[in-house]
């Protein structure tokens, strides 16, 4: 199998590209959002107060070889206070969380607990007390263990209908204050994942070198799971539109992991590997939102193993997204694998369906990669090209570090600032990019790497039973970014270096 995992290491080799130079706040349209986000499992803890239940995030967090959990992570449920107060001094204009399903619907599916309830409102509240805008994001990797366990989640039918009724109740009861819905993090690398490669909660996968699954069929479940996530989305998008969007006047997105991606050689067979690798990789979820049908080459390859959506359900599919939600982290290159015959559809899985070897650019490694700031910028300008310029939201973009390394994250604020630049570029060529987000806000539970590495603006200390926060180099950068008191220049870093106290304030 070849993997195009999110922690490989491969060949090395650098391109040095110099990105935009010099650019304010000011130089993004006014009403362009800059935040930063994190996700329920990742930065609440109290998993099992007030009412909450298991997801099977829980559940795969506490299964062997798993050496960290959300139980505590960083308190937010308790502190999100404190932490929208550091969201204001730095002067976030948005910020991303997601709902924790099993918080706010115990059993999946029936009655609403009221601390749950309560939990968002007020998190809410304190957002927009601060003028910060919440964006939502409905579902990310914490499906209730007891839809797993009654039905087998992801990839059964039933999931569209109660995934449906936990968005009503999320839009009937934060819709008011919510003006921007994502329904899926990152659909495409959840269903392979989860479902093909088995790193991710629920864990689902044929027997594998690297996981051992209990459950899972990597041929199968893949693209089942893909198909219901497009029919969940599709199902809460149609009932948002005609219950509630007239009043509420939010808009719905969908999102997906958006690898940079790059022809290895300019050899044919790489060229029609960068193809085969863009459609299954972006067009699989893309293609049916926009044109209503999967890709030509993924009907081809996989034939029966791929599902089919009726007249009705296309239509409903098509055009269900008024966003796409973009989380971009690097840059591969791709090469033609070599066709393995004799492998029946039974053994396939993802990645050889795809038929693509992957060749990360330059340094990467557990802890971090490089910038590749072009290869963002093509994702854009691809995105504009081959799906009529959506409106986009970049909802993660950020570099993990050890976490207990310097609050002095020089290399994370290169990276943001590099990737602003690509922004910014892509903007002024046409791409209706409305937002970014950093992740993280703060350094959390991580969902590869536990608490070994973080992206986090602000610094966790996960030993001090207070759970302390101070800000690191980037949070102080980012605020001086978004404040207008950093003119992107390459001497701005070292004059951030400089301002820097390593204080517990900004
Ligand atoms: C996920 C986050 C995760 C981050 C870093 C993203 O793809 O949405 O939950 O923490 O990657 O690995």
């Amino acid at each position: 199998m070849q993997s195009l995992s999110l922690l490989s290491v491969s060949v090395v080799i650098v391109l040095a590209v110099s990105y935009s130079d010099a650019f304010t706040r000011n130089d993004f349209p006014k009403d362009f959002l800059f935040g930063a986000a994190t996700s329920a499992y990742q930065w609440e803890g109290a998993v099992d107060e007030d009412g909450r239940t298991p997801s099977v995030w829980d559940t795969f967090s506490h299964s062997d070889n798993k050496k960290g959990d959300g139980n505590i992570a960083c308190d937010g449920y308790h502190k999100y206070q404190e932490d929208v107060k550091l969201m204001a001094e730095m002067g976030l204009e948005a910020f991303r969380f997601s709902i924790s399903w099993t918080r706010l619907i115990p059993n999946g599916r029936g009655p609403v607990n009221p601390k749950g309830l309560k939990f968002y409102k007020n998190l809410i509240k304190e957002l927009r007390s601060h003028g910060i805008e919440p964006h939502v994001t409905l579902y990310h990797y914490d499906l209730p263990q007891a839809l797993e366990d009654e039905y087998g989640g992801w990839i059964n039918r039933k999931i569209i209908e109660d995934f449906t009724s936990f968005a009503d109740v999320c839009f009937r009861e934060f819709g008011e204050d919510v003006k921007l819905w994502t329904t899926i993090n990152e659909a495409n690398i959840f269903a392979i994942g989860a479902y093909s490669e088995g790193f991710l909660p629920p864990g689902h996968c044929s027997t594998n070198t690297f996981v051992n699954c209990s459950t899972g069929n990597s041929s199968t479940e893949p693209y089942i799971a893909g198909h219901n996530l497009l029919l969940a989305h599709a199902s809460a998008s149609k009932l948002y539109r005609l219950k509630y969007k007239s009043k509420q006047r939010g808009s719905i997105g969908f999102s997906i992991y958006a690898y940079g991606l790059s022809p290895y050689t300019n050899s044919t067979d790489d060229e029609i590997a960068f193809q085969r690798a863009k459609d299954f990789l972006f067009g699989w979820m893309l293609k049916p939102l926009v044109y209503g049908e999967y890709p030509d080459v993924m009907k081809k390859t996989l034939g029966s193993r791929l599902p089919v959506f009726s007249e009705e359900e296309t239509e409903q599919v098509k055009g269900s997204s008024d966003f796409f939600g973009i989380i971009h982290y690097m840059t591969v290159y791709v090469t033609n694998s070599k066709p393995s015959p004799s492998l029946p559809p039974s053994n396939r899985e993802f990645f050889t369906d795809m038929g693509v070897d992957t060749i990360f650019i330059g340094n990467s490694s557990f802890f971090g990669w490089d910038a590749i700031p072009w290869g963002f910028e093509g994702v854009l300008e691809y995105l504009k090209q081959s799906y009529n310029n959506p409106p986009l939201y970049i909802l993660e973009n950020g570099l993990p570090m050890e976490h207990d390394s310097a609050l002095q994250d020089t290399p994370r604020v290169e990276y943001i600032q590099a990737y602003i630049g690509a922004m910014l570029n892509a903007i002024k060529n046409g791409s209706d990019t409305r937002g970014y987000f950093v992740w993280s806000m703060i350094d959390l539970y991580e969902l590869l790497a536990e608490y070994k590495n973080s992206f986090g603006l602000y610094y966790v200390n996960f030993s001090d039973p207070g759970l302390k926060r101070s800000p690191k180099l980037s949070a102080s950068w980012y605020s001086g970014f978004l404040k207008g008191t950093v003119d992107v220049a390459s001497q701005d870093i070292t004059q951030s270096q400089s301002n820097f106290s390593g204080s517990s304030s900004l």
